[in-house]
């Protein structure tokens, strides 16, 4: 896929449902599929690799069947390997765990594909784009977290610079025809959404942001950029130029 493309590649959006009503569980899942978006943010953390603790697998064996979005699994816990099979059981249709862990790398991305699950690796504010170019062969998405992992409604930390470095290397490097999916974790809302599918992401994971919403659908919509004006696109667009003789005409004919 040759960088051109990138425009062609739809915003995907993963609800993150750390930030759900816990006692609602059931009616947040339904209400997230209805609202429209494409996955659900399954937040997993262990108390070791990050300072807290949230869901494990029974949780999310609950879920599965009882929704059509796509079970995308967030382990930040200090030995991702040890539990591949756990969460591949439990349903998750990505998993994605940190190359900050404990875990090696390429061992625990083996055991997700011998699952039949998508894998991906993330990456810490802190570390840098090379981290994962060892992999770019070997995974279905790469994640890049815009806040220190560990808690919801965090501010937003631009890692536009990585982000672009990684959609570069995978476009030169990747050798199978799947393009790479680039995933953006924490502090997304419809003004920092721009910002990270400009740089090259095309899965943004948001969770404080849509449940703080009235209506969770028309927030989808906003961070996926249905209702935004694109001044780029309009200055390159034949609507441009013709607004632009418009105007001529009106001052050349002096309508005042
Ligand atoms: C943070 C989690 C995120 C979190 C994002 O460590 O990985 O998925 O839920 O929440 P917001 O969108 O509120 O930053
Ligand atoms: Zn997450």
């Amino acid at each position: 896929m040759q960088r051109n493309d990138l425009n062609m590649m739809t915003t995907e959006v993963s609800v993150s449902v750390l930030s759900a009503n816990p006692l609602e569980f059931g009616q947040e899942i339904k209400r997230i599929e209805k609202s429209g978006a494409e996955m659900i943010h399954y937040d997993v953390m262990d108390g070791i690799f990050v300072n807290n603790i949230t869901f494990g697998m029974p949780l999310l064996k609950s879920i599965k069947g009882k929704t059509k979005c796509i079970l995308d699994v967030h382990l930040m816990i200090q030995e991702p390997l040890k539990y591949i099979d756990d969460f591949a059981d439990a349903g998750a249709d990505i998993i994605t765990f940190h190359i900050e862990s404990g875990s090696d790398v390429a061992e625990t991305i083996a055991a997700i594909r011998r699952n039949g699950v998508k894998a991906a690796v993330s990456i810490k504010p802190n570390t840098p784009a090379e981290a994962v170019f060892p992999y770019i062969n070997d995974v279905d998405m790469v994640l890049v977290m815009t806040v220190e992992p560990g808690f919801g409604g965090q501010k937003f930390m631009d890692m536009s610079e990585k982000i672009s470095a990684i959609r570069r290397y995978a476009e030169e490097n990747r050798k199978t025809s799947a393009p790479l999916d680039i995933q953006v974790d924490g502090g997304i809302d419809n003004t920092t959404a721009p910002v990270v599918k400009k740089a090259g992401a095309n899965i943004l994971v948001s969770g404080s942001y849509l449940f703080r919403a009235e209506n969770m659908g028309l927030a989808i919509e906003y961070i996926k950029g249905m209702f935004a004006f694109d001044l780029n696109s309009f200055l390159d667009s034949d609507l441009n130029c013709f607004v632009r003789i418009f105007i001529t005409f009106l001052f050349v004919f002096d309508f005042n």
